[in-house]
Parts: C-alpha cells; sequence; structure tokens
C-alpha cells in the first residue's frame, strides 16, 4: 500500500475514540461513523476535551490541537468512510454485529482498503469471513486508554495477505505505537498469558492457602504494579471473568483456562470492581481502596483449614503458572519469545517479560514447582508445556541469542 494518509473508524465508543484521537494527533485524517444518534458528536466533544487538556499540561501546542481537531470528521454514513485507505472497526464485542458490520465495510470501501477489527476476544478469521476480501481483514487491538497505551497486537488470520500485516505494523508505528504480531488464536497474547495471573490467585484463594489480601501483596512485592484481585477490580470482575471464559470456551474446555467459582461469585454479587464500588474490595467514594470481601473466600474455600502458604510461595506458584503458559503460547506459535515479553511489558507494565524473568529464576525451578502443584491437583490444569520441560531438562533458552 502507499502512504496511509486517512483513516476510517466504525464506533465511536471507549476505542474508537481514543483510535481516532492517536492518528488525528500523528497527523492522519480520520472519518468516524457510528449508527447511535449523537454517539460520533460525544466522541468527538471527549476528544476536544483531552486534547485541551495536553495543551493545558504543555504536551501540545494550540496550533497542534487546532489541526489534530481539523483532520477529524464525522461522518452521518458508513459510506463516508469509503475515502479510508484502512478502517478499523470498534463495534461493541459480539460476533453477529462485527460480522454484518464487515460485511457492509466490505460493500463500502475501495477494493483497497484493509479493514481491520480491534476485537479483544473474537476470532479475527470469523469476521473476516463475513467478506469477500479475508486477505485484507486483519486484527489491530488497541489497548485501554488508548492514547496512553503503547503496545497493538496486530493480528493476521489465517487468510490474511501478509503485505496486509505489514501495512498495519506500519500504521500502528505511525500511531506512536509498537506493533507485535499474534496468530489469530484466543486471547491472542495478552489476554491469554495475562488468564495465569488471575487464574493461579484464585484457585490460590479458592483453596484456602491464602486470603486476597496476602496474595496482592506478595505480587507487589514483586513489581507488579497491582495484585491479580486489585486488577480484576480496575478491569471489571464482569469484563474480567467473559474474557477468561471467551478464552476457556476457544481452547474447548481445556483445563488451564478453566475460570474459578470466586470470579462467578464476585461477578454475580453484582461486584464488579471499581465501577460500582465494590469488586474483591470495597471502595470508598473518592476511590480509596477498603477491606476485602469478607464473604468471598470462606464461601467457597471453608472446611477444614488447610495450611497458609508464605509470600514466597505465593510468588513461585503464580510465576510458574505465568511462565508456563507464555512457553505454551510460543509452542503454539502464537507468536515469538521476544514478542510476548515485550507485549506483556508494555501491555500490563509486569516488571519482566514472563519468559525473560522464567529464564532468571531457572526453568527447572519452574518445572518443579508446576509439577508439585501438578501431583496435588492433577486434573491438567497445572499440565506442563512439553517445551517447557525440554528447555529446562537441556539447559536451553527461548531465545535464540542465549541458547
Ligand atoms: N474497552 C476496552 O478496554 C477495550 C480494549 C481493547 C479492545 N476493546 C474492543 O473494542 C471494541 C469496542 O469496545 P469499546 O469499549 O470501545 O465499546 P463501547 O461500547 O465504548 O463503544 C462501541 C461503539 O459502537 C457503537 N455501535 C454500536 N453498534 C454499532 C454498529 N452496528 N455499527 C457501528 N457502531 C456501532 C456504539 O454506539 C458505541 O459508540 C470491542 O470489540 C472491544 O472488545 C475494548
Amino acid at each position: 500500500m502507499n502512504e496511509i494518509r486517512t483513516i476510517g473508524v466504525l464506533g465511536a465508543g471507549t476505542m474508537g475514540a481514543g483510535i481516532a484521537q492517536v492518528a488525528a494527533e500523528a497527523g492522519l485524517d480520520v472519518l468516524i461513523h457510528d449508527p447511535i444518534s449523537g454517539a460520533t458528536e460525544r466522541a468527538l466533544d471527549r476528544i476536544g476535551g483531552f486534547l485541551a487538556r495536553k495543551v493545558e499540561k504543555g504536551q501540545l501546542t494550540e496550533a497542534e490541537c487546532a489541526s489534530a481537531v481539523a483532520r477529524l470528521q464525522a461522518s452521518s454514513l458508513l459510506e463516508g468512510l469509503a475515502a479510508a485507505e484502512v478502517i478499523i472497526e470498534a463495534v461493541p464485542e459480539d460476533l453477529e454485529l462485527k460480522r454484518d458490520a464487515f460485511r457492509r465495510l466490505d460493500a463500502v470501501g475501495a477494493a483497497t482498503t484493509i479493514l481491520a477489527t480491534n476485537t479483544s476476544s473474537l476470532p479475527v478469521v470469523r469476521i473476516a469471513s463475513a467478506t469477500t476480501r479475508p486477505e485484507q481483514v486483519i486484527g489491530m487491538h488497541f489497548f485501554n486508554p488508548v492514547p496512553l497505551m503503547a503496545l497493538v497486537e496486530v493480528i493476521p488470520g489465517p487468510r490474511t495477505a501478509p503485505a496486509v500485516a505489514d501495512d498495519i505494523a506500519l500504521l500502528a508505528r505511525l500511531l506512536g505505537k509498537t506493533p507485535v504480531v499474534s496468530a489469530d488464536s484466543p486471547g491472542f497474547i495478552v489476554n491469554r498469558v495475562q488468564r495465569a495471573y488471575y487464574l493461579e490467585a484464585c484457585r490460590i484463594l479458592e483453596s484456602g492457602a491464602a486470603d486476597i489480601v496476602a496474595i496482592d501483596e506478595a505480587m507487589r512485592g514483586i513489581g507488579f504494579r497491582l495484585g491479580p484481585f486489585e486488577l480484576a477490580d480496575v478491569v471489571g470482575t464482569d469484563v474480567n471473568l467473559a474474557a477468561g471464559t471467551a478464552i476457556f470456551e476457544g481452547f474447548y474446555g481445556e483445563p488451564r483456562y478453566r475460570p474459578c467459582l470466586v470470579q462467578r461469585r464476585v461477578a454475580d454479587a453484582g461486584r464488579l470492581g471499581r465501577k460500582t464500588g465494590a469488586g474483591y474490595y470495597d471502595y470508598a467514594d473518592d476511590g480509596t481502596r477498603g477491606g476485602p470481601w469478607t464473604a468471598l473466600a470462606p464461601a467457597v474455600g471453608g472446611g477444614p483449614r488447610i495450611a497458609q502458604i508464605d509470600a514466597a510461595q505465593i510468588e513461585a506458584r503464580i510465576l510458574a503458572v505465568i511462565v508456563n503458559e507464555a512457553v505454551s503460547a510460543v509452542a503454539d506459535r502464537v507468536a515469538s519469545p521476544e514478542a510476548i515479553d515485550t507485549a506483556m511489558q508494555l501491555a500490563t507494565n509486569w516488571p519482566e517479560g514472563p519468559l525473560a524473568w522464567g529464564e532468571r529464576i531457572g526453568l527447572t525451578s519452574v518445572v518443579h514447582t508446576l509439577e508439585a502443584l501438578n501431583a496435588s491437583v492433577p486434573d491438567g490444569r497445572y499440565r506442563i508445556a512439553p517445551l517447557l520441560r525440554a528447555l529446562a531438562d537441556r539447559g536451553g533458552s527461548l531465545f535464540a541469542a542465549r541458547s
């Protein structure tokens, strides 16, 4: 493709507005369409407000702000996106809604137009197959809030032309983002590897071996900005459970991804996290974190009291499960080891990439931790990735330069 000058954005919600903002700031012309009355106008108002605040903070000049605003153009009709070289879809996460949107974009876009989806969890190939041009359909997964998050997962489907992935990686760079390429498989890179962080924490909680506060403190103690339960409260316990369920189902019930009952319980109770003032923790009106929801753990983890594990054991368990998941993503050819480590650090602010971290603490020690867990709960959730075992056995590295 020649230079990308104009992008189209379909859906002017949280993500569509963020994508439009960064594209306009990067000097691209942006056409935005949303069929819901008033949605595009509200998005443009919000973007204007964000840009004005950047001027106040000295991050943008008045002139840069004015020209970014001038590059944003609302379109009342979908056909108005036709002039774009790339159209990025950011409509709600519903497969039929997205397939319908792509069917219509296919009819509207020029023959060379690339159609990108910002889906977090749906297979790109299923969206692409709604069009007559699956070779020009790709995933372009931004993270929230778009202006602040550096990562974009570029997700070619099995039918996407290689040149399209190159064009989208280039576009991501134009927007000031770091692209990493991921296979079109459940959870892509970030949502898949991050499952391990939440799930092992929930399993520890459910077993009664440690409580919410101890687990969060342990993980903060080794450099995670938020513990797994604090993070789930930021993401939304409902959103987090839905993402986890989609990955579990996407892998046909693989035990490694089975959601925990505590996740269901907290969401079913309407404790959806910070947005409802209560999740795993209670929150004051000013957002200050209060104590944990004490009704949660005893109800599901009650019964005979089991031995408590200390911070070092909590850390070792959660890290081992994360490393196993990251290695399994390499083995499944989801992405390169470098891409996985970059993605996890940029999207989650983890102190170290999971693979480099695993090699630093020692893959043999990771395997030993997993073997002990697998012996105590032999239902497949702790099955060791064969590649991890092989690397540990021969003292190898995933990173070519080190092996
Ligand atoms: N919010 C996040 O944290 C986040 C992060 C990464 C990816 N995503 C993905 O981005 C996509 C959008 O999420 P969001 O949080 O911006 O949602 P949102 O609800 O904030 O915005 C969706 C927008 O789409 C519009 N819309 C509804 N039906 C439409 C249609 N048929 N055609 C065009 N527009 C339509 C709505 O009016 C709304 O403005 C989803 O696929 C989501 O999974 C979200």
